[in-house]
């Protein structure tokens, strides 16, 4: 058995900057609303008809783990791609990022777990490589929001919290088991699938064809939707549950983490865990204030701008944590 190390990490996120003020020039909404209830400021939305794509961008991000990782890209033997926002119905994004960065035949794998897929990413990485199955796994996660919002006042519930961007990680063998991912920890709960969900198009409920024939303007399915304070609720839950259970599965306490990196769903969210943590700020490292919720991007751009910070030491406890759609969440406890 071995353990597996992040390696190298890298980040991309769109030029285009869109304040809380920009967003009130097509919807009812106000700056002092979004950051009473959010915290968010700003976030980065891709341009109309630019070239970033969830694909592209997840390359730019990709390439740059890669050249911090130190290998070479035909060293990777596995690439993991979470998102909710592929570019394409089917095929996921795994084989464009193969073709992009011109990666011989090894496995692509995507995941589809919203905001916690860079968590099941990890998981799913580690285990191969924990096997010995792989040495080098790429894990990506990107989510290209902005084309898929409701930019209504109707949509604003979601629409402010969301923006674009991708992260990167490469996880490499770890010979050495006290170091690297010490264990990740995965829950789901399907009864609550529909509270944060967008339903088409889907063969489930309203594919394509249905809402063309529908031509119905009025049709909201094809836009996420939240019961926001529901999922609120859950979240602060799940995520202490989560953080707990890594710590006692590896004999430590509250008082052994040197970081906490949330997935960045509400400023909220993380600072009533940094409470119940007792984690001053520099043991919580946060950004949603700059790129708002980026789902399965949110944790590896907030780790990979720790780590550019020098926020993530040799030896440090660094724990991972996230909630969402699904309802999905997991943890990652990583001896650095
Ligand atoms: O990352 C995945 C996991 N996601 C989360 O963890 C998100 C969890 N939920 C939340 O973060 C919060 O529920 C939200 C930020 C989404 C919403 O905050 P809230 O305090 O739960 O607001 P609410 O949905 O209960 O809405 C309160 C009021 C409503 O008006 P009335 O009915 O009281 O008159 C909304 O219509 O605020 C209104 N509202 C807005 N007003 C201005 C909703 N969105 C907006 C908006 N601007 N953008």
């Amino acid at each position: 058995m071995y353990n597996s190390k992040i390696i190298g990490l890298g980040y991309y996120v769109p030029d285009n900057v869109v304040t809380n003020d920009d967003l009130t020039k097509f919807m009812e909404t106000s700056d002092e609303w979004i950051q009473e209830r959010t915290g968010i400021q700003q976030r980065r939305w891709a341009v109309e008809g630019g070239e970033d794509t969830t694909a592209t961008m997840g390359v730019k991000a990709a390439k740059v783990a890669i050249e911090r990782a130190g290998i070479d890209k035909d060293d990777i033997d596995f690439i993991v791609f979470a998102t909710l926002s592929p570019d394409y119905y089917f095929p996921g994004p795994g084989v464009q990022v193969q073709k992009a960065l011109d990666i011989k035949t090894v496995g692509a794998l995507d995941i589809r777990n919203q905001c916690s897929g860079f968590v099941y990413g990890i998981s799913v990485a580690d285990q191969y490589i924990k096997s010995g199955m792989y040495k080098n796994v790429l894990v990506i996660g990107s989510e290209l929001h902005s084309k898929g919002l409701d930019k209504t006042t109707r949509g604003r519930g979601v629409t402010v919290i969301f923006g674009d961007g991708a992260g990167a990680a490469v996880l490499s063998r770890e010979e050495d088991t006290t170091k690297g991912i010490l264990s990740t920890h995965l829950h789901s709960q399907g009864e609550h699938a529909e509270e944060l969900s967008l339903m088409a198009p889907g063969m489930g409920k309203r594919w394509v064809s249905d809402i063309l024939a529908d031509n119905n303007p009025e049709d909201e399915s094809y836009f996420p939707y939240m019961n926001g304070q529901f999922v609120f609720k859950n979240a602060v839950v799940r995520f202490s549950e989560v953080i707990m259970e890594g710590l006692m599965k590896n004999n430590l306490t509250k008082e052994d983490i040197d970081l906490l990196v949330p997935h960045q769903a509400n400023l909220r969210i993380s600072q009533f865990i940094q409470g119940k943590f007792r984690l001053n700020d520099d043991q919580v490292y946060n950004n949603i204030m700059t790129y708002g919720n980026t789902t399965a991007a949110s944790i590896p751009i907030a780790l990979t701008e720790a780590w550019e910070q020098g926020k993530v030491k040799a030896g440090d406890l660094v724990v991972l944590a996230a909630f969402g759609s699904g309802f999905t969440w997991g943890s990652v406890i990583i001896r650095w």
